[in-house]
């Protein structure tokens, strides 16, 4: 499989990652990995079933054996659509701390390594370029100013109906980059010899144009 290629896009929170990396498989007609999807489905496993979130064997056991598929767009979770249940706040919030446990993330390697099919992949996360895909060619890190972000996953809530708070929006976005940033395993940092974007007077085309630029660039040389 080292001879598919691989997109590797990471980033903080509302970043953009999703949009962009699902845009750029489209347009490619690669594969699309979703990692975060899968830290969240860890999550709503763990908090539906009652498991001790410092219990990382338990933890990890979960995340090792998800019952999940992705079809259609959909994440599937023992039958279930979850899509819109993995999107929840506190998914979201017990996603991150658990993401900080090693053998949480040791048990998702294998599944994530298995989306690397033919004819490419896109994989959107806090670590593809580092750890999960460092021979990637071509590894992207997106960013935006915090201000941007927030009034992005603002618009996005509005959006879908569900209330929103700008101030606690601020706050929750700073916690958690605080939180993947300073972790001490696969914490958010650009990987070697990636492109780093940022996306806070661009808007989504814009980005996807730059990353396909950067992909013919590197499939030339
Ligand atoms: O995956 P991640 O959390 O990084 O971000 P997302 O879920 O893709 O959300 C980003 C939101 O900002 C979406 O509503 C996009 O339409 C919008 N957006 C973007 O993705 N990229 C820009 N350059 C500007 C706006
Ligand atoms: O949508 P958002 O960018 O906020 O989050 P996500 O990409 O769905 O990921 C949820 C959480 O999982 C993040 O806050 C990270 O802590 C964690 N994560 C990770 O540690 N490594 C990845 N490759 C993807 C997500």
């Amino acid at each position: 499989t080292h001879s598919i290629p691989v997109i590797a896009i990471d980033g903080p929170t509302a970043s953009g990652k999703g949009t962009v990396a699902h845009r750029v498989a489209d347009k490619l007609g690669f594969h699309y990995l979703d990692s975060g999807a899968l830290y969240r489905l860890t999550a709503l496993s763990a908090l539906r079933r009652g498991t001790d979130l410092a219990d990382e064997h338990a933890l990890a056991k979960l995340a090792e054996h998800l019952p999940c598929s992705f079809t259609g767009g959909n994440v599937i979770l023992s039958h279930e659509n979850v899509s819109d249940a993995i999107r929840a706040e506190l998914v979201g919030n017990t996603a991150s701390k658990i993401a900080a446990l090693p053998s949480v993330r040791h048990a998702l390697v294998g599944l994530q390594l298995g989306f690397r099919k033919a004819p490419g992949l896109v994989a959107d996360g806090r670590d593809m370029g580092t750890v999960i895909f460092p021979h990637a060619p071509l590894k992207v890190f997106l960013t935006a100013s915090v201000a941007a972000r927030a009034e992005r996953r603002y618009k996005q809530l509005i959006d879908k109906g569900i209330p929103a708070n700008m101030e606690d929006l601020l706050m929750d976005l700073q916690a958690r980059d605080d939180r993947d940033t300073h972790r001490a395993i696969a914490p958010l940092v650009p990987a070697e010899g990636a492109h780093v974007l940022d996306t806070s007077h661009m808007n989504a085309d814009q980005a996807v144009d730059e990353v396909l630029k950067w992909y013919a660039a590197a499939m030339k040389s």
